[in-house]
């Protein structure tokens, strides 16, 4: 019994260790990973990182979320679902990523948003 709360204890200990360390490690970039499916949804036909093309620079895009705790949310959202956007006086439904791997897409809104 004694061995066995021994362990369930050290099972805790390193739970909490790594609840600590999980928040920083989930906000860090792939950023290799990140170009790719930019690059593999062809989003630089209409963005750059630092030059607004037919939709705005995602510099641009991180400082409007700059000090936001919902940007990445609202980006995944965005990148998800297709909202209408304006190219030009024309609608058009925007771009989906094109992936269904939700860590995958939620590491380009950082990737984004952290540029
Ligand atoms: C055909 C052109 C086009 C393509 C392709 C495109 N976008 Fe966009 N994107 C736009 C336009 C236009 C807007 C501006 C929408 C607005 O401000 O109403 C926009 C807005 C955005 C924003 C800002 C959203 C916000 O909440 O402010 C992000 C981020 C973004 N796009 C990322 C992407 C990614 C990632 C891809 C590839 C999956 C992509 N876009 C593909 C045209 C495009």
């Amino acid at each position: 019994m004694l061995k066995f709360c021994g362990r369930v204890a050290l099972f805790g200990v390193v739970m909490g260790v790594a609840g600590v360390l999980m928040p920083v490690s989930a906000q860090t970039v792939d950023v290799a990973a990140a170009e790719k499916l930019l690059e593999d949804s062809k989003c630089g036909k209409c963005h750059s990182v630092d030059k607004a093309k037919d939709g705005p620079a995602y510099k641009k895009t991180a400082a409007k979320y700059k000090g936001k705790t919902d940007g990445e949310a609202k980006l995944f959202t965005h990148l998800t679902t297709g909202p209408t956007v304006e190219i030009d006086g024309v609608k058009e439904e925007h771009t989906k990523i094109k992936s269904k791997d939700e860590a995958a897409i939620k590491n380009v809104a950082r990737f984004i948003l952290s540029r």
